[in-house]
């Protein structure tokens, strides 16, 4: 009786697997967009331009020869109304939150964790529907300012 149960179970659990992997074929996938950032606090990447409301996936990768505590990277989206310094500052100081303010959540449109040397944080939003230019950065200490930004240009 109970391995007849089992292989009832196992059955079911296989077309629960075929069936979420046609929903997945069937769904288009977002664009992969591949960023790295660098021991110089730049991303090689500081222009993408996407269509209104297109789904993207942003991959930072970093490579570096520094610790992860030292050196590591993520890529924050603005909205445009974002107070770009004040929300660098205080990200600065929220090092418990990968150094995302939570305090600026409504102005972030998509934000990863941070990647250390050899690591890739990725994350999936949609671009925004009005077009426009969307400042990205990366939001550990300092990197702002040497430069670690980029633009989305939505069109
Ligand atoms: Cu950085």
């Amino acid at each position: 009786m109970s391995s007849t149960f089992h292989s009832f179970r196992v059955a079911g659990a296989l077309a629960l697997v075929g069936a979420l992997g046609l929903a997945a074929s069937a769904s288009a996938a977002p664009r992969v967009i591949k960023l790295k950032g660098s021991d110089a606090m730049q991303y090689d990447v500081k222009r993408i331009e996407a269509s209104a409301g297109e789904q993207l996936e942003v991959q930072l990768s970093t490579t570096g020869a520094m610790a992860k505590q030292e050196m590591a990277h993520n890529f924050v989206l603005l909205a445009k109304n974002a107070p770009v310094d004040a929300l660098v500052m205080e990200g600065a100081m929220s090092r418990a939150t990968d150094y995302v303010p939570a305090s600026r959540k409504q102005f972030i449109l998509a934000a990863t964790g941070l990647a250390g040397n050899g690591e890739t944080v990725k994350v999936v939003f949609n671009a925004p529907k009005e077009p426009g230019e969307y400042v990205y950065l990366c939001t550990f200490p300092g990197h702002y300012m040497a430069g670690m930004k980029g633009v989305l240009v939505v069109k």
